[in-house]
């Protein structure tokens, strides 16, 4: 089978992560790297060493032996990036968020689709083992009906603080960098919310410093979601149902969680046996990517445009009633 041929756009922390993983990844090679400046390239390129060295995100594009790309830049920038990658017909994974509004995502994904070119969301959590074990665990009925789901993430970030986590240009704050786990996660099992309550705590740039989201369903069923940047949290979630719960321990969204099932009919609690591998876990989605373009798909059928639109949909819902708006929201209209 022919070997898919990756480029990263942008050379940040999670370019390096992803650099790391893909070398777990059978048939994969990353042969180029694209950098707004020589230097970064450079100092990737010593790390991870590619065949082709770009000084610019366009040179990256032009590069005709890339057939993907993955964008790992500021959220203010997936957009435009993304735009940048499927002109030059290059197969897209983009980073989370997958744009700073459903406008921006539906403009994205009606242009893939015009240029029959291949995108998908990196949402990695969905490729994940002990994700997966949980949904397997729900679908078997071993909760019951799910009544509630609580989550929280938060962390302190440290100095240098990176500019992207509180500027509001490059969409800084916790909703969209980390509460956009606790939200996937909870509409993953419970669906579309029915009603949306939000609140947040402004950080001195004005981006959402603590985020707290109530979402209620016709069923009963409630998802209480709660990030933050200025406390270090347990970062778990509770799936929680009438004939038991569901714990994936800290950090919930990464492979190295551990899924704790507390079983109410004899109350007992165990641990979930999940196999693990190494690496970070962005071995998964990559995995994905190139079956999916081995098989000529155009859209991944486990992060579908629809699932990636219905999560900004609702991400755009959250910030209107919590008051969180970017300057990309200006730029697009939206009022
Ligand atoms: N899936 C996950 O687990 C995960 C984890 C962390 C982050 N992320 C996502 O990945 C994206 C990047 O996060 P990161 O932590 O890697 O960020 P980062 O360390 O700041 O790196 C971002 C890179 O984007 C490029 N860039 C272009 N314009 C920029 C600007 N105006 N300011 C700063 N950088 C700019 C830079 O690369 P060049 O200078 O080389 O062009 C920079 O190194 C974010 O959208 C974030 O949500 C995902």
């Amino acid at each position: 089978m022919k070997t898919i041929r990756w480029g990263i756009l942008g050379t940040g922390r999670i370019a390096h992560k992803f650099a790391s993983d893909l070398k777990l990844v059978k048939d994969a090679e990353l042969v180029a790297v694209g950098s707004r400046s020589q230097k970064s390239a450079d100092d990737f390129n010593k790390k991870f060493p590619v065949k082709h060295v770009h000084d610019s995100y366009e040179a990256l594009v032009q590069n005709p032996e890339v057939d993907v790309i993955y964008i790992a830049t500021p959220h203010n920038l997936h957009c435009e990036n993304t735009l940048l990658c499927l002109r030059h017909n290059k197969a897209v994974l983009c980073e989370k968020p997958f744009a700073m509004n459903s406008r921006q995502a539906a403009t994205m994904i009606s242009y893939a689709k015009e240029q029959k070119v291949f995108l998908m969301e990196a949402l990695w959590t969905k490729f994940h083992p002990h994700y997966l074990k949980m949904q397997e665990m729900i679908g078997e009925g071993l909760l019951g009906k799910v009544r509630a789901i609580l989550v929280n993430f938060g962390f302190k970030p440290i100095t240098p603080i990176p500019a992207r986590l509180f500027d509001p240009g490059l969409g800084g704050g916790t909703l969209m960098d980390i509460g956009i786990y606790n939200v996937f996660i909870a509409m993953s099992i419970l669906g579309k919310p029915d009603h949306i309550d939000a609140v947040m705590t402004p950080a001195s740039t004005g981006v959402d410093e603590q985020c707290a989201i109530l979402f209620r369903y016709k069923n009963g069923a409630m998802a209480q979601l709660f990030s933050t940047f200025s406390s270090n949290l347990a970062t778990e979630a509770d799936i929680c149902g009438s004939e038991g719960r569901i714990r994936l321990t800290s950090r919930f969204y990464e492979p190295s969680s551990t899924v704790e099932f507390y079983n109410e009919r004899v109350d007992s609690r165990e641990i979930i046996p999940v196999a693990k591998e190494p690496g970070f876990g962005y071995q998964y989605e990559a995995r994905h990517v190139n079956d999916c373009l081995r098989k000529g798909l155009t859209e991944s059928p486990v992060v579908s445009f629809n699932d990636t639109l219905l999560l900004m949909e609702t991400l755009d819902k959250i910030r209107d009633v919590a008051g969180i708006r970017y300057p990309a929201d200006e730029v697009d209209g939206r009022n």
